[in-house]
Protein backbone atom coordinates (compact mmCIF):
# COMPACT_ATOMS: atom_id res chain seq x y z
CA UNK A 1 0.00 0.00 0.00
CA UNK A 2 0.95 3.39 -0.81
CA UNK A 3 1.18 6.08 1.89
CA UNK A 4 0.74 10.01 1.85
CA UNK A 5 2.24 12.60 3.80
CA UNK A 6 -1.64 14.70 4.59
CA UNK A 7 -2.86 17.18 7.25
CA UNK A 8 -6.01 15.77 8.83
CA UNK A 9 -8.21 14.92 12.21
CA UNK A 10 -9.39 11.64 13.37
CA UNK A 11 -12.34 14.01 14.72
CA UNK A 12 -13.80 17.34 14.75
CA UNK A 13 -11.85 19.61 17.40
CA UNK A 14 -9.99 22.13 18.26
CA UNK A 15 -6.54 23.44 15.93
CA UNK A 16 -4.19 21.31 18.82
CA UNK A 17 -5.66 18.29 16.84
CA UNK A 18 -4.69 18.28 14.02
CA UNK A 19 -2.05 15.92 12.93
CA UNK A 20 0.39 15.43 10.08
CA UNK A 21 1.22 12.21 9.36
CA UNK A 22 0.97 9.01 6.85
CA UNK A 23 -2.53 8.47 5.26
CA UNK A 24 -3.35 5.25 2.35
CA UNK A 25 -3.01 6.70 -0.38
CA UNK A 26 -6.64 7.94 -1.88
CA UNK A 27 -8.51 6.04 -4.61
CA UNK A 28 -10.26 7.75 -7.04
CA UNK A 29 -14.03 6.97 -7.79
CA UNK A 30 -15.57 7.07 -11.07
CA UNK A 31 -15.97 10.62 -12.14
CA UNK A 32 -12.51 11.98 -9.89
CA UNK A 33 -9.25 12.61 -10.90
CA UNK A 34 -6.18 11.68 -8.20
CA UNK A 35 -4.00 15.23 -8.69
CA UNK A 36 -0.54 15.43 -6.72
CA UNK A 37 -1.07 18.28 -5.16
CA UNK A 38 1.48 20.69 -5.03
CA UNK A 39 0.29 23.54 -2.71
CA UNK A 40 -3.11 24.05 -0.38
CA UNK A 41 -4.41 27.46 1.28
CA UNK A 42 -5.93 27.68 4.50
CA UNK A 43 -8.92 29.54 4.71
CA UNK A 44 -11.16 30.57 7.88
CA UNK A 45 -13.56 28.34 6.99
CA UNK A 46 -11.62 25.09 7.03
CA UNK A 47 -11.14 25.87 10.79
CA UNK A 48 -15.22 26.05 11.08
CA UNK A 49 -15.11 22.77 9.30
CA UNK A 50 -12.23 21.20 11.30
CA UNK A 51 -14.26 22.45 14.64
CA UNK A 52 -17.79 21.33 13.90
CA UNK A 53 -18.73 25.11 13.61
CA UNK A 54 -19.84 24.56 10.11
CA UNK A 55 -21.77 22.12 9.66
CA UNK A 56 -21.48 19.67 6.56
CA UNK A 57 -21.05 15.95 5.72
CA UNK A 58 -17.09 14.56 6.31
CA UNK A 59 -15.51 11.50 6.09
CA UNK A 60 -13.02 10.66 9.50
CA UNK A 61 -10.67 11.06 9.29
CA UNK A 62 -10.47 14.27 7.21
CA UNK A 63 -7.84 15.46 5.32
CA UNK A 64 -8.35 19.45 5.53
CA UNK A 65 -8.88 22.03 3.53
CA UNK A 66 -10.99 23.21 -0.02
CA UNK A 67 -8.46 24.56 -2.37
CA UNK A 68 -5.48 22.89 -4.00
CA UNK A 69 -3.25 23.39 -7.35
CA UNK A 70 -1.22 20.32 -8.54
CA UNK A 71 -1.12 17.84 -11.58
CA UNK A 72 -3.12 15.42 -12.62
CA UNK A 73 -1.43 11.95 -11.67
CA UNK A 74 -4.53 9.88 -13.29
CA UNK A 75 -7.11 11.08 -14.86
CA UNK A 76 -9.40 8.60 -15.08
CA UNK A 77 -12.32 9.79 -17.60
CA UNK A 78 -11.65 12.99 -17.50
CA UNK A 79 -10.21 13.57 -21.05
CA UNK A 80 -7.17 15.42 -19.30
CA UNK A 81 -3.15 14.51 -19.86
CA UNK A 82 -1.22 13.15 -17.05
CA UNK A 83 1.00 16.09 -15.58
CA UNK A 84 -1.63 18.50 -16.39
CA UNK A 85 -2.15 21.70 -14.59
CA UNK A 86 -5.03 21.91 -12.36
CA UNK A 87 -6.96 23.29 -9.54
CA UNK A 88 -10.03 23.17 -7.43
CA UNK A 89 -11.57 24.94 -4.38
CA UNK A 90 -14.39 22.70 -3.44
CA UNK A 91 -12.72 19.86 -1.09
CA UNK A 92 -13.16 19.06 2.60
CA UNK A 93 -17.07 19.28 2.73
CA UNK A 94 -19.87 18.52 1.24
CA UNK A 95 -18.76 14.51 1.66
CA UNK A 96 -15.62 15.19 -0.07
CA UNK A 97 -11.95 14.79 1.45
CA UNK A 98 -9.82 17.64 2.20
CA UNK A 99 -7.04 18.75 -0.48
CA UNK A 100 -3.73 18.93 2.61
CA UNK A 101 -2.15 15.77 1.31
CA UNK A 102 0.09 14.28 -1.39
CA UNK A 103 -2.79 12.77 -3.59
CA UNK A 104 -6.21 13.78 -3.44
CA UNK A 105 -9.02 12.82 -4.91
CA UNK A 106 -11.35 15.62 -7.04
CA UNK A 107 -14.98 15.35 -8.77
CA UNK A 108 -14.42 16.15 -12.59
CA UNK A 109 -16.28 18.81 -12.21
CA UNK A 110 -15.18 20.25 -9.73
CA UNK A 111 -11.21 20.76 -11.17
CA UNK A 112 -10.10 23.69 -13.71
CA UNK A 113 -6.99 23.86 -15.64
CA UNK A 114 -4.34 26.03 -13.91
CA UNK A 115 -3.26 28.70 -17.10
CA UNK A 116 0.35 28.73 -18.34
CA UNK A 117 2.22 30.71 -16.58
CA UNK A 118 0.26 31.47 -13.45
CA UNK A 119 2.36 30.89 -10.63
CA UNK A 120 0.47 27.79 -8.23
CA UNK A 121 1.23 29.33 -4.98
CA UNK A 122 -0.30 33.10 -6.14
CA UNK A 123 -3.10 31.13 -7.74
CA UNK A 124 -4.08 28.75 -4.50
CA UNK A 125 -3.92 31.80 -2.39
CA UNK A 126 -6.63 33.52 -3.88
CA UNK A 127 -9.37 30.53 -5.06
CA UNK A 128 -11.64 30.73 -2.41
CA UNK A 129 -11.45 34.55 -1.75
CA UNK A 130 -12.47 34.98 -5.29
CA UNK A 131 -14.73 32.49 -6.12
CA UNK A 132 -16.58 33.81 -3.04
CA UNK A 133 -16.71 37.21 -4.18
CA UNK A 134 -17.90 36.65 -8.05
CA UNK A 135 -20.79 33.99 -7.03
CA UNK A 136 -21.62 36.43 -4.01
CA UNK A 137 -21.86 39.55 -6.81
CA UNK A 138 -22.86 38.07 -10.10
CA UNK A 139 -25.03 35.13 -8.82
CA UNK A 140 -26.71 36.37 -5.39
CA UNK A 141 -26.50 40.47 -5.52
CA UNK A 142 -26.92 40.58 -9.16
CA UNK A 143 -24.49 43.27 -9.59
CA UNK A 144 -24.97 45.27 -12.84
CA UNK A 145 -22.59 47.55 -15.09
CA UNK A 146 -23.55 51.60 -13.82
CA UNK A 147 -24.46 49.99 -10.27
CA UNK A 148 -22.56 51.53 -7.54
CA UNK A 149 -21.22 48.66 -4.93
CA UNK A 150 -19.95 49.52 -0.92
CA UNK A 151 -17.22 47.24 0.47
CA UNK A 152 -16.58 47.32 3.52
CA UNK A 153 -13.19 45.61 4.34
CA UNK A 154 -12.06 46.25 1.04
CA UNK A 155 -8.55 45.45 1.79
CA UNK A 156 -9.29 42.16 2.69
CA UNK A 157 -8.92 38.82 0.60
CA UNK A 158 -12.97 38.71 -0.44
CA UNK A 159 -13.20 42.63 -0.23
CA UNK A 160 -9.92 43.07 -2.52
CA UNK A 161 -11.98 39.99 -5.25
CA UNK A 162 -14.93 42.45 -5.08
CA UNK A 163 -13.51 45.56 -6.04
CA UNK A 164 -11.32 44.11 -8.45
CA UNK A 165 -14.48 41.96 -10.05
CA UNK A 166 -16.74 45.05 -9.69
CA UNK A 167 -14.62 46.83 -12.06
CA UNK A 168 -14.47 43.95 -14.50
CA UNK A 169 -18.33 44.44 -14.26
CA UNK A 170 -18.24 48.41 -15.28
CA UNK A 171 -19.57 48.92 -11.24
CA UNK A 172 -18.63 52.34 -9.60
CA UNK A 173 -17.28 50.97 -6.48
CA UNK A 174 -16.84 52.70 -2.84
CA UNK A 175 -14.67 50.51 -0.81
CA UNK A 176 -14.08 51.49 3.46
CA UNK A 177 -11.27 49.98 5.66
CA UNK A 178 -9.18 51.25 8.16
CA UNK A 179 -6.03 53.49 7.93
CA UNK A 180 -4.81 55.29 4.91
CA UNK A 181 -2.61 52.59 3.95
CA UNK A 182 -5.11 50.35 3.75
CA UNK A 183 -7.37 53.21 1.48
CA UNK A 184 -4.90 54.00 -1.14
CA UNK A 185 -4.10 50.15 -1.54
CA UNK A 186 -8.23 49.90 -2.05
CA UNK A 187 -7.83 52.87 -4.87
CA UNK A 188 -4.82 51.20 -6.47
CA UNK A 189 -7.08 48.23 -6.99
CA UNK A 190 -9.67 50.49 -8.80
CA UNK A 191 -12.12 51.66 -6.11
CA UNK A 192 -13.94 55.23 -7.15
CA UNK A 193 -14.20 56.82 -3.48
CA UNK A 194 -12.34 55.51 -0.41
CA UNK A 195 -13.25 55.98 3.20
CA UNK A 196 -11.20 55.44 6.00
CA UNK A 197 -13.52 53.45 8.79
CA UNK A 198 -11.47 55.01 11.15
CA UNK A 199 -12.41 58.40 10.58
CA UNK A 200 -15.01 60.61 12.50
CA UNK A 201 -18.30 59.62 10.79
CA UNK A 202 -17.91 57.21 7.88
CA UNK A 203 -21.50 56.65 8.02
CA UNK A 204 -21.90 60.25 6.63
CA UNK A 205 -18.76 59.62 4.55
CA UNK A 206 -20.62 56.74 2.63
CA UNK A 207 -23.78 59.08 2.39
CA UNK A 208 -21.54 62.05 0.86
CA UNK A 209 -19.95 59.43 -1.59
CA UNK A 210 -23.23 58.29 -2.54
CA UNK A 211 -26.24 60.59 -1.78
CA UNK A 212 -29.32 58.60 -3.60
CA UNK A 213 -27.42 55.41 -1.49
CA UNK A 214 -25.85 52.56 -2.93
CA UNK A 215 -26.70 49.40 -5.00
CA UNK A 216 -25.58 46.94 -2.98
CA UNK A 217 -23.65 47.01 0.43
CA UNK A 218 -21.46 44.22 1.06
CA UNK A 219 -19.76 43.91 4.38
CA UNK A 220 -16.45 41.56 4.28
CA UNK A 221 -15.54 42.26 8.13
CA UNK A 222 -18.50 41.22 9.82
CA UNK A 223 -18.89 43.83 12.05
CA UNK A 224 -21.37 46.35 10.30
CA UNK A 225 -24.86 47.18 11.76
CA UNK A 226 -27.71 45.56 9.05
CA UNK A 227 -29.96 48.46 10.28
CA UNK A 228 -27.04 50.74 8.90
CA UNK A 229 -26.58 48.85 5.88
CA UNK A 230 -30.57 49.01 5.22
CA UNK A 231 -30.30 52.48 5.64
CA UNK A 232 -27.52 53.11 3.27
CA UNK A 233 -29.13 51.36 0.38
CA UNK A 234 -30.64 53.10 -2.63
CA UNK A 235 -34.07 52.16 -3.89
CA UNK A 236 -34.10 48.15 -5.35
CA UNK A 237 -30.98 48.26 -3.41
CA UNK A 238 -29.45 45.08 -1.79
CA UNK A 239 -27.48 43.77 1.29
CA UNK A 240 -25.07 41.17 0.98
CA UNK A 241 -24.30 39.45 4.03
CA UNK A 242 -21.71 36.81 3.96
CA UNK A 243 -19.82 37.35 7.35
CA UNK A 244 -20.43 37.91 11.29
CA UNK A 245 -21.10 35.92 14.13
CA UNK A 246 -24.42 35.82 16.09
CA UNK A 247 -24.98 38.96 18.01
CA UNK A 248 -21.51 40.91 16.84
CA UNK A 249 -23.53 43.81 15.86
CA UNK A 250 -25.48 44.02 18.61
CA UNK A 251 -28.78 45.10 19.10
CA UNK A 252 -29.92 45.37 15.19
CA UNK A 253 -33.50 45.55 15.49
CA UNK A 254 -34.75 48.02 12.49
CA UNK A 255 -37.99 49.33 11.24
CA UNK A 256 -39.22 46.86 8.18
CA UNK A 257 -40.42 49.49 6.63
CA UNK A 258 -37.39 50.59 5.77
CA UNK A 259 -36.91 47.67 3.74
CA UNK A 260 -39.91 46.97 2.01
CA UNK A 261 -41.04 50.50 1.04
CA UNK A 262 -37.74 51.11 -1.15
CA UNK A 263 -37.98 47.66 -2.49
CA UNK A 264 -34.79 46.62 -0.32
CA UNK A 265 -33.57 43.40 -0.07
CA UNK A 266 -31.09 41.39 2.56
CA UNK A 267 -29.39 38.21 0.34
CA UNK A 268 -27.01 35.44 2.52
CA UNK A 269 -24.91 33.39 0.47
CA UNK A 270 -22.06 30.89 1.44
CA UNK A 271 -20.06 29.66 -0.92
CA UNK A 272 -20.51 26.04 0.42
CA UNK A 273 -23.68 25.76 -1.17
CA UNK A 274 -22.60 26.80 -4.43
CA UNK A 275 -23.57 24.46 -7.85
CA UNK A 276 -21.15 23.11 -9.56
CA UNK A 277 -22.39 25.47 -12.64
CA UNK A 278 -21.67 28.38 -10.50
CA UNK A 279 -18.21 27.45 -9.59
CA UNK A 280 -17.99 27.04 -12.61
CA UNK A 281 -18.69 30.40 -14.13
CA UNK A 282 -16.98 31.68 -10.89
CA UNK A 283 -13.33 29.73 -12.44
CA UNK A 284 -13.73 30.80 -15.31
CA UNK A 285 -13.80 34.77 -14.43
CA UNK A 286 -10.71 33.89 -12.19
CA UNK A 287 -9.05 31.76 -14.93
CA UNK A 288 -9.45 34.61 -17.33
CA UNK A 289 -7.85 37.42 -14.62
CA UNK A 290 -5.11 34.90 -12.96
CA UNK A 291 -2.50 35.23 -16.21
CA UNK A 292 -3.10 38.95 -16.32
CA UNK A 293 -2.11 40.17 -12.95
CA UNK A 294 -2.30 36.89 -10.65
CA UNK A 295 -5.01 38.27 -8.51
CA UNK A 296 -2.23 38.40 -6.03
CA UNK A 297 -2.52 39.05 -2.26
CA UNK A 298 -0.07 39.11 0.44
CA UNK A 299 0.68 35.69 1.41
CA UNK A 300 2.77 33.52 3.76
CA UNK A 301 3.91 30.25 2.53
CA UNK A 302 4.85 27.44 4.74
CA UNK A 303 5.45 23.99 4.69
CA UNK A 304 2.22 21.39 5.47
CA UNK A 305 3.57 20.09 8.44
CA UNK A 306 2.68 23.69 10.00
CA UNK A 307 -1.09 23.19 9.08
CA UNK A 308 -1.71 23.22 12.92
CA UNK A 309 0.10 26.55 13.29
CA UNK A 310 -1.57 28.09 10.42
CA UNK A 311 -4.68 27.23 11.46
CA UNK A 312 -4.31 28.28 15.22
CA UNK A 313 -2.87 31.87 13.47
CA UNK A 314 -6.37 32.09 11.64
CA UNK A 315 -8.24 31.46 14.25
CA UNK A 316 -6.33 34.20 16.86
CA UNK A 317 -6.70 37.03 13.82
CA UNK A 318 -10.62 36.23 13.70
CA UNK A 319 -10.10 37.16 17.59
CA UNK A 320 -8.16 40.00 16.66
CA UNK A 321 -5.52 39.01 18.32
CA UNK A 322 -1.95 39.60 16.98
CA UNK A 323 -1.09 37.21 14.22
CA UNK A 324 2.25 35.25 13.23
CA UNK A 325 2.28 35.21 9.87
CA UNK A 326 1.08 38.04 7.27
CA UNK A 327 -1.63 37.72 4.66
CA UNK A 328 -3.44 34.48 3.60
CA UNK A 329 -1.84 31.17 4.16
CA UNK A 330 -0.58 28.71 1.89
CA UNK A 331 0.96 25.66 2.72
CA UNK A 332 3.58 24.06 0.04
CA UNK A 333 2.66 20.08 -0.12
CA UNK A 334 4.61 18.74 -3.02
CA UNK A 335 7.76 20.02 -4.97
CA UNK A 336 6.91 22.68 -7.26
CA UNK A 337 4.60 23.00 -10.78
N1 LIG B 1 -20.07 33.48 3.04
C1 LIG B 1 -19.06 32.91 2.42
O1 LIG B 1 -19.23 32.07 1.53
C2 LIG B 1 -17.65 33.30 2.80
C3 LIG B 1 -16.57 32.88 2.00
C4 LIG B 1 -15.29 33.34 2.31
C5 LIG B 1 -15.09 34.14 3.44
N2 LIG B 1 -16.16 34.45 4.22
C6 LIG B 1 -15.99 35.29 5.42
O2 LIG B 1 -15.69 36.59 4.97
C7 LIG B 1 -14.94 37.29 5.93
C8 LIG B 1 -13.76 37.99 5.26
O3 LIG B 1 -12.88 37.03 4.74
P1 LIG B 1 -11.46 37.49 4.18
O4 LIG B 1 -10.79 36.26 3.69
O5 LIG B 1 -11.62 38.66 3.26
O6 LIG B 1 -10.75 37.99 5.51
P2 LIG B 1 -9.51 38.98 5.66
O7 LIG B 1 -8.63 38.90 4.47
O8 LIG B 1 -8.91 38.70 6.99
O9 LIG B 1 -10.18 40.43 5.69
C9 LIG B 1 -10.94 40.83 6.79
C10 LIG B 1 -11.31 42.31 6.66
O10 LIG B 1 -12.04 42.66 7.83
C11 LIG B 1 -11.36 43.74 8.51
N3 LIG B 1 -11.48 43.60 9.97
C12 LIG B 1 -11.00 42.58 10.72
N4 LIG B 1 -11.29 42.82 12.03
C13 LIG B 1 -11.96 44.00 12.07
C14 LIG B 1 -12.51 44.79 13.11
N5 LIG B 1 -12.45 44.40 14.40
N6 LIG B 1 -13.12 45.94 12.79
C15 LIG B 1 -13.19 46.36 11.49
N7 LIG B 1 -12.66 45.66 10.46
C16 LIG B 1 -12.06 44.50 10.75
C17 LIG B 1 -9.91 43.63 8.06
O11 LIG B 1 -9.30 44.88 8.25
P3 LIG B 1 -7.75 45.00 8.74
O12 LIG B 1 -6.94 44.57 7.55
O13 LIG B 1 -7.62 46.44 9.08
O14 LIG B 1 -7.62 44.07 9.92
C18 LIG B 1 -10.09 43.24 6.59
O15 LIG B 1 -10.41 44.37 5.83
C19 LIG B 1 -14.55 36.25 6.98
O16 LIG B 1 -15.43 36.40 8.08
C20 LIG B 1 -14.80 34.93 6.28
O17 LIG B 1 -15.11 33.88 7.20
C21 LIG B 1 -17.42 34.07 3.92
Amino acid sequence: MVIIRAAYVDQRGPASSIRFGELPDPVAAPGEVLVRVAATAVNRVDTFVRSGAYHTPIPLPLVLGRDLVGEVADPGASGLAPGTRVWTNSLGYGGRQGASAELACVPADRLYRLPDGVDPLDAVAVLHPAATAYTGLVHHARMRSGETLFVAGGNGAVGTCLIRIAKDLGVRVIAAARGSRNTEYCAELGADAVIDSTAADPVAALRGAAPRGVDVYCDTTGRDSLRSAVDALADRGRVLVMAGLANAQGDDSFDVGRLYTHDRSVVGFAISLATTAELAEAAAWINRRLPRDGLRLDTTVLPLAQARAAHEDVEAAARGESRRYRGRIVLRVGPGL
